[in-house]
């Protein structure tokens, strides 16, 4: 149990590259505690794809920031809502993806990110996911993760979720993609994407689902 004492928001911090498995993860773990979910990536999709339908330039850092002032982001069980539309079909497509990885690295956006983030932390509790959760926006976060797995099984994994949703993808191009998105993620300067020193990291290359969140449900556990 969480002791009633505390006095700040209990944060979860899970972070690590594209199709590590993180999303899957974290949003078991938000339903387990019934906590709040911050999918932070979604915001940076969303950013990429507001970009695209209003023109605003990966240059326009100013545009990109005045983006992020009126951001209408709500997180449901159905997925994540901009301005009262469900807009997970906008913002999961590779493209979005590509977009995201593109603008994310421009330290002005961050910051102006940083406040919004801090924002989601509220009672009873955030599982916040991304890709500098523990390291930059929640560095006082309850306990921290880093879920990782090689870049063949995360392109397969992501495969088979597009393949799902009725997108038309090759594995081998994703396995380009995610080779481009991970050097971007983890060569830039702002918060590159790398694992907090107190973060327990976890290779999901050889695991299944359900032994993931166990074994983060456990560790967890161990803070509460
Ligand atoms: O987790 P994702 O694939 O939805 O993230 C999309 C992009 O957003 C990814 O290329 C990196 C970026 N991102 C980030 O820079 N910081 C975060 N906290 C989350 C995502």
């Amino acid at each position: 149990m969480i002791d009633p004492s505390r006095t700040s928001v209990p944060v979860i911090a899970i972070d690590g590259p594209g199709g590590s498995g993180k999303g899957t993860v974290s949003t078991a773990v938000a339903r387990y505690f019934g906590w709040h979910y911050l999918d932070s990536g979604a915001i940076y999709r969303v950013l990429g794809y507001l970009a695209h339908v209003k023109q605003v330039s990966e240059d326009d850092v100013s545009g990109l920031v005045a983006l992020t002032h009126n951001l209408d982001i709500v997180f449901a069980e159905e997925g994540i809502f901009l301005d009262g539309q469900n807009a997970e079909g906008l913002i999961r497509t590779e493209e979005a993806a590509d977009r995201a990885s593109r603008i994310s690295p421009i330290p002005e956006v961050r910051r102006s990110l940083l406040q919004w983030q801090r924002n989601q932390a509220r009672l009873p509790g955030l599982v916040s996911d991304g890709r500098d959760m523990g390291s930059v926006v929640f560095p006082d976060a309850l306990c921290k993760f880093f879920i990782t797995a090689n870049s063949q099984k995360r392109a397969e994994r992501r495969y088979k979720q597009l393949r799902e949703k009725g997108f038309d993808v090759r594995i081998e191009q994703l396995l380009r993609e995610i080779a481009e998105r991970d050097e971007r993620d983890a060569m830039r300067k702002a918060s590159p994407l790398k694992p907090a020193e107190d973060a327990t990291v976890i290779d999901t290359t050889e695991m299944n689902v359900d032994d993931v969140i166990s074994t983060v449900l456990e560790e967890i556990e161990r803070f509460l």
